[in-house]
Formats: structure tokens, C-alpha cells, sequence
């Protein structure tokens, strides 16, 4: 993996995270375009195994705002693995290219395409992990709540790709992480060493339970992600099932801090893990952290 891969959150130390947050901010308070044109010349290419909206836009717009372009590879144009082999997608890619974002089934895939090409390769979400996802989301807590070390986050669903980066980024800098899963659908193992970790150095407490009302307790932040992540349409039914009692709603939400925000990565599917007033109450912030 070359220095300036972003794989997982595990990639970046606490220094990294406060480096990009400072470059974010500064990047937002100077409005949309950037007079430097930073990246002028330069060309992201996005290859995707699966649909996207917000990755795919914010990426997009952020290369016109700095001064580069985007290309956009649909999934039916690459047909990564299928069409063409992975290391000779990489290593074509990176003659045109100054930069990958890919979104893969398999986060093998990331870390095969990553190994071949000789360009920076960002993970836009993997069945594993959603590193930029959780870096929007620790900033947007921060911009929210004036602070990360010692807010409480809730996580309430699946122990999916999303919580396990959110997990991760939430112990990495400090943050408190309740995560209430159904028995089965904890996240990854290794994940929650690595959280266990990061807590050692920073403080944060991070616990995983099977109680939603144990986990929104006292929470600043309720977050929720869908039950069914893409590539797992064909449990839907059996899924739906057993995250009975995981819906983000009033009801649960009454066991949060009075001043606690709603959030979620979207797109969320209402009536499923979040109720529609929910989505829509004072407290959901989901399209400014989007
Ligand atoms: N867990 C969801 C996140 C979408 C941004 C999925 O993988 O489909």
C-alpha cells in the first residue's frame, strides 16, 4: 500500500485526521471555489462497482472546485475482475490518472487495486469499511457540538461497513461509541480490537452491546445506516426480521441528551431503521453532515 492510499481508518494516525479536518474547514470557509486552483491538471478517475450519490457527487464537485476533473467509470464501462483483472485495470489507470476512488463488493478488491496502481487509491466504500464516510461524519460532530473528545455516539443497526469506520474514527480521536447490534451483526472483530486500541491512547469509551436503549442513553449522537447494505438484497427478509426493535425513533430517541442531533450516511430507508418523523425532526442534521 503506497503513503497516501486511504483504506481504512486505521491507515491514519491522530495527526492525519486533525490535518485534513483543518485543511476541510479552511476549505469551506473560503467558499466554493478555490482561487490556488490546488489540483489543476490533475484527474481523479472513480471506478464503481456499485451506485452512488453522495460519493460520487461530492468527490466530483470537489475536483471542479479545486481546479482538477473527474471521470466517472460506471460499473458496466470496467467490469472490474470480470472484464478486465484487477492489477491491469491499476496499472492502466494510473498511466492517465492522478488519483482512484473506488466503491467494490469486496474490500479485497481495493487493497488488490491499491497494490498495483502507482497513484493514491481512496476507499469510496467497501463491504467493509467507509473511511471517507466516517471522516465526514467526526467532522460534521465536530462542527455540531464544538468538540469530538467525550461526545457520546450511538450507534444503533448493523455492525456494517459504515459502523465499523465509524467506530474506528470515533475511538481514533477521542470520541465516546455505543453500538447496539442484533446478536450476529456485530462488527467486524478486528475492528473492535483496533477501536479497543485507539481508546487505550485517547480516552474513549467504546462499547458494544445488543440494547439500543443502552446505547442512546445519554447519547449526543443517534446514528443509524440501512439494515440491508447493497450486495445484500437477497437477505432483506431475513434481515428486516432481526433488527426488530433497532428502528431509530422518538421513543428511543427520548433516552438521548436533550440537545442530541440524528444521524445517518444515507440514503436511509424510512419506516426501516429510522422512522420518517425522525428523519425530518429538528434534531436530524443527515443532509448537512451529506
Ligand atoms: N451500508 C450502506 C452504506 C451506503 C452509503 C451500504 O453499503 O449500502
Amino acid at each position: 500500500m503506497k503513503a497516501k492510499d486511504l483504506i481504512t481508518i486505521k491507515d491514519l494516525s491522530i495527526s492525519d485526521i486533525e490535518e485534513i479536518f483543518a485543511l476541510t474547514a479552511k476549505l469551506k470557509s473560503e467558499g466554493r471555489i478555490s482561487k490556488d486552483e490546488p489540483l489543476k491538471g490533475k484527474t481523479l478517475g472513480f471506478i464503481f462497482q456499485k451506485p452512488s450519490l453522495r460519493t460520487k457527487v461530492s468527490f466530483a464537485v470537489a475536483m471542479a472546485q479545486l481546479g482538477g476533473a473527474a471521470i466517472y467509470l460506471a460499473p458496466e464501462e470496467v467490469k472490474l475482475g470480470e472484464r478486465e483483472e484487477i492489477k491491469d485495470v491499476a496499472r492502466t489507470l494510473s498511466r492517465y490518472l492522478d488519483g482512484i476512488v473506488a466503491r467494490t463488493f469486496k474490500h479485497g478488491d481495493i487493497i488488490e487495486l491499491a497494490e498495483y496502481s502507482t497513484v493514491p487509491v481512496i476507499n469510496g466504500l467497501s463491504d467493509f469499511s467507509h473511511p471517507c464516510q466516517a471522516l465526514a461524519d467526526i467532522f460534521t460532530v465536530k462542527e455540531k457540538k464544538g468538540k469530538v473528545k467525550g461526545v457520546k455516539i450511538a450507534f444503533v443497526g448493523d455492525g456494517n461497513n459504515v459502523c465499523n469506520s465509524l467506530l474506528m474514527a470515533s475511538a481514533r480521536v477521542g470520541a465516546d461509541i455505543s453500538v447496539a447490534v442484533p446478536k450476529g451483526y456485530e462488527p467486524d472483530k478486528e475492528v473492535i480490537k483496533i477501536a479497543l486500541d485507539f481508546a487505550g491512547v485517547t480516552g474513549s469509551k467504546v462499547v458494544i452491546c445488543t440494547d439500543p436503549e443502552k446505547a442512546v442513553s445519554g447519547a449526543d449522537v443517534v446514528y443509524t445506516d440501512v439494515w440491508t447494505s447493497m450486495g445484500q438484497e437477497k437477505e432483506k427478509a431475513k434481515r428486516l426480521k432481526a433488527f426488530k426493535g433497532f428502528q431509530i425513533n422518538e421513543k428511543l430517541c427520548s433516552k438521548a441528551n436533550k440537545d442530541f442531533i440524528i444521524m445517518h450516511c444515507l440514503p436511509a430507508h424510512r419506516g426501516e431503521e429510522i422512522t420518517d418523523e425522525c428523519m425530518e425532526s429538528p434534531h436530524s442534521i443527515v443532509f448537512d453532515q451529506a
